[in-house]
Parts: structure tokens; sequence; C-alpha cells
């Protein structure tokens, strides 16, 4: 898995099908030679690391080493002049550090990082770990690179951990979790772009020379870009072409991107935002990186994508709802909104439940006076006008009915009209003298503050102890403004941004230990926090709230890169649809939720009979493909984007689902042909709805005939494997 070869100083990080290698040069500087398929070993350090003095490089006199022009491994703003792995200062007023290898240390298995979520693994056996001291003596510096490989997942991750050995405080500013020279190659850019209910967009740029980059300044991941990108060679698609990619595992202010130099060096970073972040390093102190995860595909996109799902969903959900299937579900949002009682509540529950749903979830509005947008939050305690008998009373009467109950809350969040901001005004995120900015009308808790997070500990925990709720959807509606904490002092402003991440994750921790069979399902004015950092407390995510069909497909299919269907939060709303309008058949709305967690957000007593009995068929076959969607392998065969219409596969063991989505009507149009991908060649499939039996080659290498039928159309085909 991972071995040094002592005589060349060279390391070799090994999964199942991939190689990551660097070296030490002069037994000083750790150099990247290669990443990508396997590879047996280095014939020459020399011939793999070239060292090039070029006119204007600055060279150390002893080594004649030109950082500039090699492939550093970790670099820290010294005499490598590019855009740094690291960066912080010293109390003499400087930013330079000189960093040299130290030591090494090779062990079985993975630890987990103090106070942030990581890739885990079950036994020792299932990783290897690396840490590699980087030290500058001059100021007492210790930085350890920490490397696990997982083989069977085809997965490396990287995190860094600083310490500070010296006398004097340091000053971090920046500390990459992940940096990669990749020497001569020819990269697109890939990330996922977005705003507010138009999250998650595929973007592909080619990488420049000079920086590019992406990043959220908005205190957590944000709707606008993703902790993700790749590097596909070019040309490469969904099955061809090499493809790193890189995601974050933090749910805060990220930046990632690509620096390419004139010697034809691209160096891909990515980690915690520099912007506004100054962590303090007192002697003795040791700062965390939060982990990067890299996956390397020799075949295309799609591969990086199931590799990505498949440690998601196995290695980083948690809980019994990693492997148990989830619920169906039914949410009152788009049903009610802010005006409901409890009875509209069992009303729209029973209905649902007559249609096979098996959770009904109460949204926002259910606590304090909350009528609207503009109070309560804070206020944890339920709106007894609304629920006469409590959270307590309805989620009984909704097990009674053979259902489970699931709650909304907003913990992050305060009203300035609640009863807790009354009592606390100084517990919201604020900067003295400057106006507090609201968003959606609210504040933002201050979680930094150990108080704060007591509170909002308990807050939930009472009411999880005390009514039956199988699920909590955890939603966040708005960005950061005015990031400053009343306790602390001026030297600590700086660490609010990520010091509040850490108070989010500790919190969840603490609910997590103490109800560890309740479904969380994050959510931040749909997909604004979608990052596998939150997937590690919640295995699903509401991906976004434009609920509309035909734009869910980009929405989903951008969101599928990285994030497996089981994370995707997809329900069948109401027509004309609320964000856009649009008029789209229930089949469609059906067939494209069911490429995530399913449920419904209307109410289905509003439906025609015939309407309400299409329902009940689609809840029926949902729950005979969910354990394919939801834990198969995806292929992406058309794509929204460019294709006018959505083909998406996913296969496990011998069942194949096929969706096909039409988007625009087209007179005359040419046939579609889709092939099938990840079969068995040599099997035969059976088309379960016609009986038609096709070979495996047959439908991978010739495949089916669509035509573009009307506007917004959709079809499921479902395939066994039967010999
Ligand atoms: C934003 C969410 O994305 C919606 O689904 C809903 O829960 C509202 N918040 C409630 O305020």
């Amino acid at each position: 898995m991972i071995k040094f070869d002592e005589k060349n100083r060279i390391f070799y990080l090994e999964t199942n099908n991939t190689s990551y290698i660097f070296g030490l040069l002069k037994d000083k500087h750790p150099v990247h030679i290669y990443w990508g398929s396997k590879i047996a070993e280095i014939s020459s350090f020399e011939d793999a690391v070239p060292v090039d003095v070029r006119a204007f490089c600055t060279v150390d006199e002893k080594n004649q080493i030109p950082e500039e022009t090699l492939t550093m491994e970790f670099a820290a703003l010294g005499t490598d002049v590019r855009t740094p792995s690291f960066h912080a200062f010293y109390e003499d007023g400087t930013g330079l550090s000189k960093l040299s290898y130290k030591s090494y240390k090779i062990f079985n298995g993975k630890p987990a990082l103090k106070g942030l979520p990581a890739i885990y693994t079950e036994s020792d056996s299932e990783a290897q770990t690396l840490e590699l001291e980087l030290a500058d003596d001059l100021k007492g510096l210790s930085i350890f690179v920490c490397y696990s490989v997982l083989p069977q997942y085809d997965v490396i991750t990287k995190s860094v951990r600083v310490k500070n050995n010296g006398n004097e405080k340091i000053k971090l500013s920046r500390v990459m979790s992940s940096t990669v020279d990749f020497r001569s190659e020819d990269f697109d850019f890939i990330h996922l772009a977005g705003a507010w209910a138009t999250e998650r967009h595929i973007s592909r740029e080619a990488v420049m020379t000079g920086i590019q980059m992406i990043d959220s300044k908005r205190g957590s991941s944000s709707h606008h870009h993703n902790p993700f990108f790749a590097l596909a060679s070019k040309g490469a698609d969904e099955e061809n072409g090499n493809v790193y990619g890189f995601s974050l595992m933090y749910s805060g202010n990220f930046v990632a991107g690509t620096e390419k130099t004139y010697y034809d060096i691209t160096r891909a970073f990515i980690g915690i935002n520099p912007f506004n972040f100054g962590w303090n390093l007192n002697p003795g102190d040791e700062f965390q990186s939060p982990e990067a995860v890299l996956v390397y595909s020799d075949r295309g996109i799609g591969k990086m994508s199931r590799l990505f799902h498949k440690v998601a969903r196995e290695r980083i959900c948690r809980g019994k709802y990693r492997d148990e299937m989830r619920p169906v579900l039914i949410n009152n949002w788009e049903a009610t909104y802010f005006e409901f009682t409890e009875s509209d509540i069992i009303s729209i529950a029973k209905k649902a439940k007559e249609a096979g749903v098996e959770l009904m979830v109460l949204d926002d509005g259910w606590f304090g006076k909350r009528d609207g947008g503009n109070s309560s939050l804070g206020d944890w305690v339920p709106y007894k006008e609304k629920l006469p008998d409590g959270i307590e009373g309805l989620a009984g009467k909704i097990e009674n009915m053979g259902m489970k109950f699931g709650l909304w809350f907003e913990p992050e969040m305060i009203s300035p009209d609640s009863d807790l901001y009354r009592a606390h005004p100084d517990w919201c995120l604020h900067v003295k003298g400057r106006e507090r900015t609201l968003g959606r009308n609210q504040l933002i808790l201050d979680f930094t503050r150990e108080d704060v997070r007591e509170y909002i500990k308990n807050a939930v925990c009472s009411i999880l102890s005390t009514a039956p709720v199988s699920y909590v959807k955890w939603d966040f509606n708005r960005n950061m403004s005015e990031v400053g904490s009343a306790l602390l002092d001026e030297e600590h402003q700086c660490e609010v941004y990520h010091r509040y991440v850490l108070g989010v994750y500790e919190v969840m921790e603490h609910i997590l230990k103490n109800h560890p069979d309740v479904l969380f399902e994050g959510c931040s004015g749909g997909g604004g926090r979608f990052d596998l950092g939150w997937l590690y407390y919640m295995p699903q995510i509401w991906t976004s709230d434009d609920s509309d069909a035909i734009e869910r497909l980009e929405i989903q299919e951008g969101t599928s890169m990285v994030y497996p269907a089981c994370t995707m939060g997809a329900h069948v709303s109401a027509v004309p649809n609320h964000q856009v309008g649009r008029n789209t058949p229930l089949n469609t709305r059906g067939l494209v939720a069911m490429s995530g967690q399913f449920g419904y957000e209307l109410d289905l007593a509003k439906l025609s009979d015939e309407e309400f009995e299409e329902v009940k068929e689609q809840i029926k076959l949902y729950k005979e493909i969910r354990e394919t969607v939801q834990h198969g392998e995806m292929y992406r065969l058309k794509s929204p984007q460019k294709d006018n219409c959505a083909a998406w596969e996913y296969v496990k063991d011998d069942d194949v689902v096929l969706f096909y989505h039409n988007i625009l009507a087209r007179a005359n149009s040419p046939y579609e042909r889709v092939k099938l991908c990840g079969l068995d060649e040599n099997a035969k499939y059976k088309d379960l709805e016609t009986g038609k039996i096709y070979g495996g080659d047959y439908l991978s290498k010739f495949g089916i005939y669509k035509t573009h039928g009307s506007e917004f159309t959709s079809e499921i085909i479902r395939f066994k494997k039967i010999q």
C-alpha cells in the first residue's frame, strides 16, 4: 500500500489501481513525481525529477535547487513564488517559511481528524497512512502532511497538521489540505457553479496559464461553487480520458484552483479559504486542516464520479441509514408554507400513507410564533395555536397511523424577533459598532461560543428525546456577514469562520451520539451546503429549492459529479411549478425525483383520483428500484446540458434501471442511440416490461434507440440479468 524506497528516497502510495509517487530531492525537498494508473517503480530519480535552473530562478547555493521549476509536494511561500500550500506570519512581521524534510511515519489504518469530518475505516486493514514531517527549524514549525490510501476504494486522502514547537506566536494565513503539481499536462478544469435554486451546473474551461480558482466566502460551502474540481485531459468525456478529482470534506469557506506556469507545471490546490482567515498558533499548539479526497480515473469523468460515490456511500455516510433503505417521505413545505394546523398535517399524512409514503415531514413554522420568515428562530418550542398537542402529540398521531415523523429545524439561526434574541442579543455573529445585516430577516447564531452550542444541543435534543422524531431536516437559510464574535479578542476575530464550522460539527457529533437512529437531511435554502463534510453528519441533503423536474435535470446531473443518488433529496411537487411556473407531467416529475431520495412536496388530496393512483404506482415502483438507485453504480449516458435529453443508468448486481428524459420537442428529430454501461457483456438481460431478451454486449455496444418524443416526457426501462 505505502512503501518507502530508502535508497532512492521515493515514497510509493498505492491503491488497487493507482500509484501516487513522490521523492525527496537532496533528502530535503519533497517533489511530486507521478499520479495515475499503477506503475511498479521509478527507474531513476534523476530522469523523473528534472532539476532545471533557469534565469531569474532563485536557488540555494549549496544544493542548487530552483523550487519554482519543480513539482513540489508541499510548498511554503519562500523561495517557491507560486501560489503556496502554506503561508504564515511570524512575530518579526515576516511571512516567509523554509521547509525541509524531517521524518516520516507509515502505519496501518487511518486516524480520525480532531473535530473534523474524515473518511473512516471499519478496520485498520482498510487503509495505510503516511505522515511526512516538514520543518522550519528557525521558527520551530513542524508541518505533518498526512496521506492515507484506501486501496479498495482507489482513494487517497490528504490533510495537514501544523505544530508550533517554537517560542513565538505564529499566525497561519494559508494551509492547503492538498497541493499536487502536474508537469507537462494539458487539462480542462471542471467545477460546479450556480446560485440559489440553480446549484451545481457543470462548468468546464481550459486550464489557463496563470491562476484560476473557485471559492466560497459565504461561511458555508455555498450554492455558488462546490468544494470540488476535476482536472480532465483534453477530450476526456464520461467514459474516456484521464480525470483527477479533488473534493474537500469541509462545509465552510474554501478555495480550489490551479496555477499553471510558463514551465508547464500545473499546481492544483484545495483547502480552507485564506480570505479573512488568520489562525493563531501559540507555542505548543496544533492546527488541523480539513481532509481532501483525491481520486484518479483512467476512464473518464463517469468513473471519477463512481469512485467518489462509493466512498461517500460507504465510508463517509454513517449511522444505520448508511446501509438501510431510506424512507419515501412527504414534506408539507410547498403544500402549505407557513399556514397549517395540526389537522392539515394529519390529513396530508393520511393521504400520503394511503399512497405508500413512509415518513411525514413537518417543515418550517411549527415553533415560537412563526407565521412567516421573520420571527421565532431560536425559540424551539411548539407553536401551541397551530399544534395544541405539541410535537409530541402530533408525532404520536403520525406514528399511530403507521408512519414515521420528521421535523424541520434551522438551529444555527436566530430571529431578531425572538425570545432568544431578546434575552441574548450578543449570541449572534456580529461586529461591534456595525449594523447587523439581515438575510431572510434573520441573523446567525455564534457557534464559536460554548453557551450557544449548549443551548442548541439542549433545544434540539429535548425535542428528539420527548417526541418520536425519526428524521430531522437541518436548514441554513442565509450567507454570513459581519463575521465576528463577542467573546473573542481582536487577535482571534479572523478565526471565526473556521471556529464556526468546528462548532457546528461539534454540535452535530453530540446530537448524533445521543440520537444515533435519527435520519438527518441537510439543507441550506436547497443545496447551499452540499459537501462531503456535511454528508459525514447527514447522509442526505436537499438538493435544491428548485423542484421543477426539467431544471432538476442539470442540477442533479451536476450534483452527481461527486455525490451519489442516495444523498440527493428529490421530490415531486405540484404544477404549475412554484419556482418556474412550468407544467410537467406527473410521470416526468416522478421519474426525475426517483434519481435521488424520493419524496413528495405537495398535498396529495389535491390530485385527481387518476393522479392519485399514479402516485401510488410511483411509490410502488420506487420501492422496487430504490436499492438499485440508492446503492448502485451510476452512468450518465446522455447529458441535459448538451443532448436535449438525459439518460441516467443505475446498475446493482443483476438489476439495471435506465431513466430517459426528453427535454424540448423537436420536429423531425433524429434518433438518439443510448448505449448502456456497466453490464456483463456475456450475459442476457430481460426488459422487465416487454419481456424482450437482449445480450449485454448488444445493449452496451449497439444500444437502444430513442426518439425525442413529446416535450418534458420521461420513461423508465428496467432490465434484469437472467443468465
Ligand atoms: C428553505 C428550504 O430549502 C425549504 O425546503 C424549506 O424548508 C424552507 N427553507 C423553509 O423555510
